[in-house]
């Protein structure tokens, strides 16, 4: 009898179901907008599009992120991205070569396509930065696909482009891709935003408008892919969601359109959400934390040994929510959240203070 196939994502299911709280420190993208505030008119929409892209949204994100519209899938969020992505570029028992600590939703659906995953890890040591002498390591012959988020999820880490061709030299040496995960990439907020796909032909890249936007709800997701490739993905659409809706095609291009707008409103509360995280990790000696300079969220480590009692005590005793880091397969650690209102995170880290000392002197 074969092994029993990855069929749900353990994480997704809590933060649906047990991740919400008063101070809600779980969470990794920016605050929902509303509609309302997209400043959009009823003659912006439509219900019926088809084919393979709607053209004006496919050309928008293109020219964001200077791609050929022949090298763009677009999906239902970087979710949908990953899994299309993924089913396009893997086989069932294909070695998949993935990073540790790693997002699960992502790592259940390559599981779930029937990949032999092995890992490559990012240590806490090293600041959990991508180590290309670790992936040369861990490659084999027969790797097919290397797989890693830029920034990092859960550390929020940054990968520089020197380092991921580097890692591209390595795919390409053995014949493999790499996918990587940019969904928290833009919360650099640069003037061009950046994306690993022109750094080389091995390169396959996923996102959306969700984190650094506040645009979760419109699903806006694509794949950046060369062109053949990207037909196939298209192809394999068929088989999946076939069309997408409409209205959120034409939603995503009202949004990206305001896109600077909303950018600056993320920027200045990131920014000040981080300066005030890293005034509190100063004075606390129990965490450890490689602190990023960009990003929505933050990976300490407790001396302990096992955050779990933390975050039991967190959300039972003080209505505040983290992710605990067994989320991450990093039982030590749990992730923070910045992408709140500044007066939750005051709130929360309040709380984070006193569940903390408690835990210490119970
Ligand atoms: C690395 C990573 N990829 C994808 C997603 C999901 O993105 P989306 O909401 O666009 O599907 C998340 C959300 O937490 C994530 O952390």
């Amino acid at each position: 009898m074969s092994a029993a196939r990855e069929v749900m994502s353990s994480y997704m299911n809590w933060a649906k179901t047990k991740s919400g709280a008063t101070y809600n420190l779980a969470t990794s993208g920016m605050p929902d907008v509303k509609l309302l505030e997209l400043r959009v008119s009823l003659d912006d929409l439509e219900i019926t599009g088809g084919g393979y892209g709607y053209k004006p949204l496919v050309e928008r994100i293109g020219a964001r992120y200077r791609v050929s519209p022949e090298s763009i899938v677009t999906a239902a969020g970087t979710s949908f991205a990953n899994h299309l992505a993924m089913a396009a570029l893997v086989n069932p028992g294909d070695e998949v070569l993935f990073e540790s600590p790693a997002y699960e939703p992502m790592l259940a659906t390559v599981r779930y396509l029937g990949a032999n995953v092995k890992r490559f890890a990012r240590k806490f040591e090293d600041g959990f930065r991508v180590s290309p002498a670790e992936i040369e390591r861990c490659v084999t012959p027969n790797t097919r696909l290397i797989v890693l988020t830029n920034l990092h999820n859960p550390s929020g880490v940054l990968t520089d482009d020197a380092t991921l061709k580097q890692v591209g030299e390595i795919a390409r040496r053995v014949g493999a891709r790499v996918l990587v995960d940019e969904v928290y990439i833009e919360t650099l907020f640069e003037s061009t935003p950046r994306t690993a796909f022109h750094l080389g032909d091995e390169f396959v890249v996923t996102s959306s408008l969700t984190k650094a936007f506040g645009l979760s709800g419109l699903r806006c997701g694509w794949i950046f892919a060369k062109a053949e490739l990207a037909r196939q993905m298209w192809l394999l659409n068929d088989l999946f969601a076939a069309t997408p809706v409409h209205a959120g095609e034409r939603l995503s291009i009202v949004a990206l359109d305001q896109i600077d707008e909303l950018a600056e409103r993320a920027k200045a509360l990131l920014d000040r959400n981080r300066s005030l995280l890293n005034a509190f990790l100063d004075t606390r000696e129990d965490l450890e934390v490689v602190r990023p300079e960009f990003g929505t969220v933050m990976f300490p480590r407790v001396r302990s040994g096992d955050s779990g009692p933390l975050c039991r005590l967190l959300r039972e005793k003080y209505e505040t929510s983290v992710v605990p880091g067994a989320f991450f397969e990093l039982a030590a650690h749990f992730r923070l959240g910045i992408a709140v209102a500044t007066s939750s995170l005051e709130q929360g880290l309040e709380r984070l203070a006193k569940a903390l000392n408690e835990i210490q002197s119970p």
